[in-house]
């Protein structure tokens, strides 16, 4: 079985197995933004659970802008205590020698009100000052405007900040002992909004051209090599060109530069706060689901949400390792993700957050036939007030929002301390 073979990445870094668990963020650290005592409790399950690869909730790269008011997150000052707290961190989360990556975020126009120092009257970083747009409803316009409000056109001194926060972040990983950083650029958040037209339409050296438009990533994967070793891991997460705006070519050039940058491997997701594509049909209450919105039949087939693109990334660029997050339930899936050519690692998220051990336990256990090698996870309802909120608002980031929630809370069941 391809899934339980080891890979050696680029970087050299060795990975047991081809099961990564993805990035989730764990909603557990509310007033401190550091790896309390909690989140090392459950980073400590992941890491007797047999992963090939643990990659961690994203952190923020600026304390000022959150994801969440729970995210983990870079304070500009450093302390020893601080320090210490991520070391021990890098240590519990390789206990068993799964190698850790840390996810490094900024969530540019998608920070809500009340997640991070900003004031209530800041406005958030975005490329150009466009706001999101949640659909035509008077609720979809005024969740948008009074929750993010419009963002402001960064400066490139703005940018160079955040290019240096993004370093200053990899740099303390580094120093802590993780085996490696991955930029999320997926999901709508600033970078993917610096990758997209639709969110992007400076005209400076940010901003103009698909490559442009990558350049702020591309600066921070070379500054971060300058202050880590060759032998640290460097990857991005990266949407699927699932914007109308996002044209495969411009995407794949993007990619090209990225690799050229000497990215280790590129996960491959989709989907933004306006369109939760990274949900599958989670959180799609059940009248929605109504002509285009049930999953493709194919999809369904081949489990994981964006295996199609992967596919054309695999076409140009067949040496580039890659990941493949969304959807991956059951080993036979999995499994034939990898010998499709398709993807090198799968990623797995939700299924995580309920067995910390779906490698030994399930995937990976030879005791466990095929045919039961499932998480079996049940869909996650949008019901009640919520349900009529999302129907009567066609927010449906509120519903990929209780699709969180759910996880969250398993992640907070495997952080509870026992006495
Ligand atoms: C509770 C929760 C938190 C998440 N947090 C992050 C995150 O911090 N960074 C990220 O890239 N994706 C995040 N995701 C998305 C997952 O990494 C993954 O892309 C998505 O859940 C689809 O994979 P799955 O079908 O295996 O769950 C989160 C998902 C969940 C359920």
């Amino acid at each position: 079985m391809l899934l339980s073979q080891e890979l050696v990445l680029p970087s050299g870094l060795r990975l047991p197995n081809r099961m990564s668990k993805a990035a989730m963020a764990e909603g557990l650290a509310a007033t401190t933004h550091d790896p309390n005592q909690k989140i090392r409790k459950a980073y400590r399950e992941w890491a007797k659970g047999g992963w090939g690869m643990i990659l961690t909730g994203n952190v923020q790269v600026s304390d000022d802008y959150l994801g969440a008011p729970q995210d983990i997150d870079v304070p500009a000052q450093n302390t020893d205590e601080l320090q210490a707290a991520w070391r021990e961190w890098a240590t519990e989360c390789q206990a068993s020698g799964t190698p850790t990556i840390v996810q490094l975020n900024h969530p540019g126009r998608q920070s809500p009100a009340g997640a991070g120092k900003k004031s209530f009257f800041t406005k958030n970083l975005a490329p150009s000052p466009i706001g999101l747009n949640f659909g035509p409803g008077i609720l979809a316009k005024v969740a948008s405007k009074v929750l993010f409000g419009t963002p402001k056109e960064m400066t490139v001194q703005d940018i160079k900040l955040v290019i240096d926060q993004f370093v200053e972040g990899a740099k303390r990983s580094y120093d802590a002992g993780f085996k490696g950083v991955e930029l999320h650029a997926a999901h709508g958040y600033l970078l993917a909004q610096f990758h997209s037209p639709a969110t992007n339409r400076r005209t400076d050296e940010f901003g103009g051209s698909a490559h442009k438009r990558v350049e702020i990533s591309l600066r921070i994967i070379r500054r971060i090599r300058a202050v880590t070793s060759p032998n640290f891991s460097i990857s991005i997460k990266f949407n699927s060109a699932d914007a109308a705006t996002d044209k495969t070519e411009d995407v794949l050039e993007q990619i090209r530069l990225l690799v050229d940058a000497g990215i280790d491997f590129l996960e491959i997701s989709g989907g933004t706060y306006e369109n939760p594509l990274m949900m599958g049909d989670d959180g799609v209450a059940k009248q929605d689901m109504s002509e285009d919105k049930p999953m493709k039949a194919s999809t369904i087939k081949r489990e994981s949400f964006f295996l199609e693109f992967a596919q054309t990334v695999r076409k140009s660029f067949p040496g580039l390792v890659l990941m493949v997050t969304g959807g991956f339930r059951t080993r036979t899936g999995m499994e034939g993700a990898l010998q499709s050519g398709a993807c090198d690692i799968v990623g797995v998220g939700r299924p995580a957050a309920v067995y910390p051990d779906f490698p030994t336990k399930i995937i990976l256990n030879e005791n466990v036939k095929d045919e039961d090698a499932n998480a079996n996870l049940p869909r996650i309802e949008v019901e009640g007030a919520e349900k009529w909120i999302v129907k009567i608002s066609g927010v449906t980031a509120l519903g990929a929002g209780k699709t969180t929630r759910v996880y969250q809370e398993h992640i907070g069941s495997m952080a509870a301390i026992k006495a």
